[in-house]
C-alpha cells in the first residue's frame, strides 16, 4: 500500500465523521533558508533540526507498525483511529523529507551521512517483535505529547521572529500529534497491555528518537564550525535542559502504571489552531504563523499570506 493510499484510506474514515480529521497536510520551504531559522540561537534551531532529520525514517516505522498490529484489533472505533494516525503520519515526514532536503542543500551536506545512519537505526528496529515496536511507538507518542504542550505553550519565548515556514511546519505537526496523541498507547493495550515492556517503551521511544537528533544536532553545529567552545558548551546545556524541564513530567507520568494519555491537557491554542483550520478557505495555501507578533496567534484571522 502506498502512502497515498493510507492517506485516502483514512481520509475516507474522515469524511463519514471520524473524530481525528486526516485533512491534507503540505508545506514547502523555500530553497533557500537559513538553518539558523531561530534568530541567534543554533542550538535550538539545530536541535530541532536533528529531530527533524529523524521523522522520514520514524513516521513510516510508526505507520508500517500500525498496519501490523491492525489484524490484531477488532474495534472498529480503534481501527479507525488507527488508519488515521496513518493517515496523518504518513503526511508529516514526507514534509519533513523536503525540509530535511532544503537544510542539507543549505550549507550541511553533512546530513547525508547522519540520515544514513538513522535509517540503519530504524531498519535494526524493525526486525524486533511486534509487542517491542508498539511499545516504541507509544513511547515516543508519550514524548512527542511533552513536545506538542512545550512547542506550543511556549510559542512565543521559543520562536520570536523565527521562520515563519519552518514554525508553522512544526507548529501543525504538534497540533495533529495532538489529535491522535491516544492511538499509539490503545493499540498497545489492546494488542498486548503487558505494563513493564510499555514503561521499556517510552525511555526507548523518547530517548531513542532524542539520541538520534543529538546526533544531527551536533553534525550540524560542528559543520557550522560553532561546536567547540565555551559559549556553544553553555548553549546547548541550556537548551537541552529547557527541554528535560518542559518534556521530562511527560515521560514520568507515562511511566506509571495507572497512565492514560488521555489525562494530559493541551495549549488552548491547539483548539483554536483546529477550529480555525476547520473554516478556512481550503483552496487557499495554510497561511504563516507571524513569529513578529508577541502573541503568535493561530494564524487563520489574519490570513497571512503565504510567501
Ligand atoms: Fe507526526
Ligand atoms: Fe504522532
Amino acid at each position: 500500500m502506498t502512502t497515498q493510499d493510507v492517506v485516502e484510506e483514512s481520509a475516507a474514515d474522515t469524511q463519514m465523521g471520524h473524530s481525528i480529521v486526516v485533512r491534507t497536510f503540505d508545506f514547502d520551504f523555500p530553497d533557500t533558508l537559513d538553518p539558523v531559522w531561530v534568530p541567534d540561537n543554533p542550538y535550538r534551531s539545530h536541535f530541532f533540526n536533528g529531530v527533524s532529520l529523524t521523522m522520514p525514517y520514524l513516521e513510516p516505522y510508526l505507520v508500517s507498525t500500525m498496519r501490523e498490529a491492525m489484524v490484531q484489533v477488532d474495534d472498529p472505533a480503534l481501527l479507525a483511529d488507527m488508519k488515521a494516525f496513518n493517515g496523518q503520519e504518513a503526511q508529516h515526514y514526507q514534509c519533513h523529507r523536503r525540509l530535511n532536503a532544503v537544510l542539507t542543500n543549505s550549507g550541511l551536506p553533512g546530513f547525508a551521512k547522519v540520515e544514513a545512519r538513522i535509517k540503519r537505526s530504524y531498519e535494526r528496529l524493525r526486525t524486533r517483535s511486534l509487542r517491542r515496536r508498539m511499545a516504541y511507538s507509544a513511547g515516543f507518542e508519550t514524548m512527542t505529547n511533552g513536545f506538542t504542550n512545550w512547542m506550543i505553550g511556549k510559542r512565543c519565548s521559543l520562536f520570536p521572529n523565527a521562520d515563519r515556514h519552518i514554525t508553522t511546519f512544526w507548529l501543525t505537526h504538534m497540533v495533529e500529534e495532538v489529535e491522535h496523541k491516544t492511538v499509539a498507547f490503545d493499540a498497545y493495550q489492546a494488542c498486548f497491555g503487558e505494563y513493564w515492556p510499555r514503561a521499556f517503551g517510552v525511555l526507548h521511544g523518547s530517548f531513542g528518537v532524542l539520541g538520534l537528533g543529538l546526533v544531527g544536532m551536533f553534525s550540524a553545529l560542528k559543520q557550522q564550525n560553532k561546536l567547540f567552545s565555551l559559549g556553544a558548551a553553555l548553549g546547548i546545556v541550556r537548551e537541552l535542559s529547557i527541554m528535560l524541564y518542559e518534556v521530562g513530567p511527560f515521560l514520568l507520568r507515562a511511566l506509571r502504571p495507572s497512565y492514560d494519555p488521555r489525562q494530559e491537557n493541551e495549549p488552548q491554542w491547539v483548539d483554536e489552531w483546529i477550529a480555525g483550520h476547520a473554516h478556512a478557505d481550503p483552496a487557499r495555501p495554510l497561511p504563516l504563523v507571524d513569529t513578529s507578533q508577541a502573541t503568535m496567534n493561530v494564524p487563520f484571522q489574519a490570513q497571512t499570506p503565504r510567501v
